[in-house]
């Protein structure tokens, strides 16, 4: 890699695990706690709505408890420092790359702090009131809003950008991601059809873990930094 190559980062929960954000499929992690089918489907939202909108009132709540951590803080350097394109893709509905300081992510799954109206389907900046309290959309005034959350069976947010990204890529990097969830499973494969060199920095291996040219094992806080030292360097 030298100063102008394009880099395409993926990152999910295990980026955040340090920072005291429960990743999803650890021991103990989120989808154990709580059944996907009730929480994270549309259908789960149709049967039993104020179970989800207190779900992710919660998670919001308890993003003002936590603070990016050094693997958050080294991909902001990078952002800023990098001379060549970096786009930074999140399945993370936080806000932690953002307090961080990186610029124009992309949060293919949707965001914490943001709602979305099922009335008239735009999506606003939301910081609260609880959206279990039924308040008005800010556009259109209906009590309609739900979380603006990727559910299972819904398509994820700006997958062309995505896509555009990685067919241009030099390099595309994996952080935190335990690859079982689809589209974002698939880019490491997609990546390299298009001649991009693959990484993978995970506390263990990954599902997809066979299709990384170099796979690196351990805390995100360590490994993400070192490696952003080493490009910032080339
Ligand atoms: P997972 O919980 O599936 O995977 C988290 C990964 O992070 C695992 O491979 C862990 O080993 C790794 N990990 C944990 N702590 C780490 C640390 N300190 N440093 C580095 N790695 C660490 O979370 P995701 O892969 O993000 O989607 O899950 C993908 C999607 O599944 C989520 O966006 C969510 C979920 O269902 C929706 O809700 C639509």
């Amino acid at each position: 890699m030298d100063k102008n190559s394009k880099i395409v980062i993926l990152t999910g929960a295990g980026i955040s695990a340090e920072s005291g954000i429960d990743t999803f499929r650890s021991e103990g992690g989120l989808w154990e706690q709580h059944k996907v089918e009730d929480v994270a489907t549309p259908e789960g939202f149709a049967r039993d709505p104020d179970l989800v909108l207190g779900f992710y009132d919660m998670r919001r709540e308890a993003l003002a408890k936590v603070e990016p951590n050094a693997a958050h803080r080294a991909l902001a350097q990078l952002i800023a420092g990098h001379s060549g394109k970096v786009l930074l893709v999140t399945q993370n509905v936080d806000d932690l790359h953002e307090r961080a300081g990186a610029k124009n992510v992309l949060h293919m799954h949707g965001e914490l702090k943001s709602a979305l109206c099922q009335a008239c389907e735009m999506r606003s900046a939301w910081e609260g009131p609880a959206l279990l309290s039924r308040p008005p959309c800010p556009v259109c005034k209906a009590p309609m809003l739900r979380p603006d959350v990727v559910w299972f069976g819904e398509m994820p947010y700006e997958m062309e950008r995505i896509y555009a990204a990685i067919r241009s890529a030099d390099l595309f990097v994996s952080i935190g991601t335990s690859g079982a969830v689809y589209p974002a499973a698939g880019f490491v494969r997609d990546a390299k059809d298009c001649g991009a060199a693959t990484l993978e920095l995970n506390l263990e291996a990954s599902d997809g873990s066979a299709w990384f040219d170099e796979s690196r094992l351990g805390k995100a806080s360590e490994l993400v930094p070192q490696w952003v030292d080493e490009i910032l360097r080339s």
